[in-house]
């Protein structure tokens, strides 16, 4: 049997490195984890790890799972900082403790306990970004507005100002990538892995839907696996990855699977959403790609595939789901 990847397109980077591990007889897991952490180590990537865009305080934290499909074993880190390899971390998690999921300085401590690198996330570029991002929506200086709302005697009331000033650094044109790898390996057994700096601007501490099995994330071998990226509060309401494995095993196609799920984000009534995109893959090796929201998928709406015997990956298109405009029953 072939193996072969499935990523997001910004997976590119690091699909060869999955399909390397593939070629080599290793497992999907371990496929799925070198393609993640190519991306996670770019700083091009101003989504994921290192580069990633920070939180309103302007402190990178970042989320990521990985799902073992031939066991259902699942790992996942929220907020985390100084780590860049957020995969890796999250696998440790699944291997190492008796939990799925650890977030914040828990976390942390865990890396350092396991002699993980520390590293600068928040790079130059990305600084710049949210500097000047806070200047144009808070006005003034965002040096001045970053040491206020970090002051310690400011506690009490930093809440209230913490949020008001997410509110106010809310972007309509907000870049909302994150990385998916899906792999089924040489025995047939599937693994998923999804990474992210999540929200840029948000809340510190704000999970999004990667670090929770079941929203951003799913793989079961006997059914397929799916992730998502895109606007993490709709998919985790709508507990978007477990639904379309789940509707793999009511006896649904992929296709229709993936179409059900995105439609359900599409019923919320959430004006910050600008959309989603589902990666999905099912028992049998079939794979496909969803996005909600015209205007996301005028940006980009492809995704990227390999297999062992080919020599290059191919850019393939992601099927546009809308409520207004329901693609025909099948
Ligand atoms: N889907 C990534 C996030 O919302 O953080």
């Amino acid at each position: 049997m072939n193996g072969f990847v499935v990523a997001s397109r910004n997976g590119e980077l690091g699909i060869g490195a999955a399909i390397e591990v593939l070629r080599r007889g290793g497992s999907a897991l371990d496929a799925v984890e070198a393609g993640t952490r190519l991306v996670e180590a770019s700083e091009a990537d101003t989504s994921v790890g290192r580069g990633g865009l920070p939180n309103v305080l302007g402190e990178v934290e970042l989320d990521a799972s990985i799902m073992d499909g031939s066991t259902r074993a699942a790992g996942a880190v929220g907020a985390v900082r100084d780590y860049q390899h957020a995969i890796t971390l999250a696998r440790r998690v699944m291997e190492d403790l008796p939990h799925v999921t650890l977030a914040g300085p828990g976390a942390e401590r865990f890396a350092a306990a396991l002699g993980m690198d520390r590293t600068t996330l928040l790079t130059p570029a990305s600084r710049e970004l949210w500097r000047t991002h806070m200047v144009e929506r808070l006005g003034g200086d965002a040096e001045a507005v970053r040491s206020l709302l970090a002051l310690p005697d400011r506690a009490d009331d930093e809440p209230a100002a913490v949020a008001g000033h997410v509110r106010r650094m809310l972007d309509p044109n907000r870049n909302t990538g994150t990385v998916n790898f899906i792999a089924r390996d040489q025995d047939g057994h599937i693994a998923s892995a999804v990474s992210t700096s999540g929200w840029e601007w948000k809340h510190p501490g704000r999970l999004g839907d990667t670090p929770l099995i079941g929203a951003g994330n799913y793989a079961d071998d006997r059914y397929g696996a799916a992730t998502c990226t895109g606007h993490g509060e709709v998919t985790t309401r709508c507990g978007t990855a477990r639904s379309v494995v789940l509707y793999l095993k009511l006896g649904m196609s992929l296709v229709d699977s993936l179409t059900e799920a995105a439609l359900d984000t599409e019923t919320l009534d959430d004006p910050q959403s600008g959309g989603i995109e589902i990666l999905a893959v099912d028992r049998d090796g079939g794979y496909a790609a969803v996005i909600t929201g015209a205007d996301r998928a005028e940006q980009d709406a492809t995704f990227v595939h390999q297999s062992t015997d080919m020599a290059e990956f191919a850019v393939l298109p992601r099927r546009l789901i809308s409520a207004e405009a329901p693609p025909k029953p099948r």
